[in-house]
């Protein structure tokens, strides 16, 4: 899923690669010209090196043992940044580590494992727009890919919108799965939230009952 949202991409960094197998198919079928692969461990770094390089297309690689995007030269010359895998706080770190992202107005292409919150409300309180979103099913679990890019505009995000994002205007089975999963975690926020507080919160009440309705067409 994450790999249909790099169109034409120069330079693509593949943060947290693990074997590599998201760079290897990015550079198999031309969108990406160049990948910059990196992963904050030793094992899986080697694993996308002999992947890569065992399919001949080292020369257009380069494998960075890291965190996030520490240390990523040649920063100028990247159009996408692919994250896949990792939770919406660690990604917002990792973004936020990276100014070039903001400078070069470099595509984000996000797919949360957890905590798709956190990461839309990283997104919106510091100036990136979310352009859109695709819902997916892996394994049984539901996920939401992102698209955004870096636009200066600033905005505060309710706790529907970091919570769904553009994901509402998915349709299908992975869309339904998503907004069921992200429904039951907003249940126990709510009761998270009436055990400290004594009263429900109207805002995650509003959040549900839009997400209801949206399930119930
Ligand atoms: C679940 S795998 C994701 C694999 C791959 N991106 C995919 O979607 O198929 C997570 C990978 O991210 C790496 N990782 C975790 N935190 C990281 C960080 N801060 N910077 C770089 N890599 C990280 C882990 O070592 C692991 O290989």
């Amino acid at each position: 899923m994450a790999a249909s949202f790099v169109d034409c991409g120069k330079t693509v960094c593949d943060v947290g690669c693990d074997h590599g197998k998201l760079s290897l198919y990015l550079l198999q079928n031309g969108r990406a010209e160049r990948i910059i692969a990196t992963d904050i461990n030793k094992a899986p770094l080697q694993k996308a090196i002999d992947l890569i390089t065992g399919a001949g297309l080292g020369p257009k690689a380069e494998f960075y043992l890291t965190d996030g995007l520490q240390n990523i030269e040649k920063a100028d010359d990247v159009s996408h940044v692919v994250i896949a895998g990792l939770g919406g706080q660690t990604m917002a770190q990792i973004i936020h580590s990276a100014p070039f992202i903001k400078e070069n107005k470099v595509r984000l292409i996000l797919l949360p494992a957890q905590s798709g919150h956190t990461i839309r409300k990283y997104l919106y309180e510091n100036g990136f727009d979310i352009e859109t979103e695709a819902t997916v099913e892996e394994n049984g679990k539901f996920y939401s890919c992102i698209s955004a890019v870096y636009t200066g505009q600033k905005k505060t995000a309710d706790v529907f919108t970091c919570y769904i994002g553009k994901s509402r205007l998915c349709e299908g089975y992975a869309a339904k799965g998503y907004f069921s999963m992200v429904y039951s975690q907003l249940e126990k926020k709510q009761k998270g939230f009436t055990i400290e507080n004594g009263f429900a919160s109207r805002e995650i009440s509003e959040a549900m009952d839009k997400i209801r309705n949206m399930t119930d067409k």
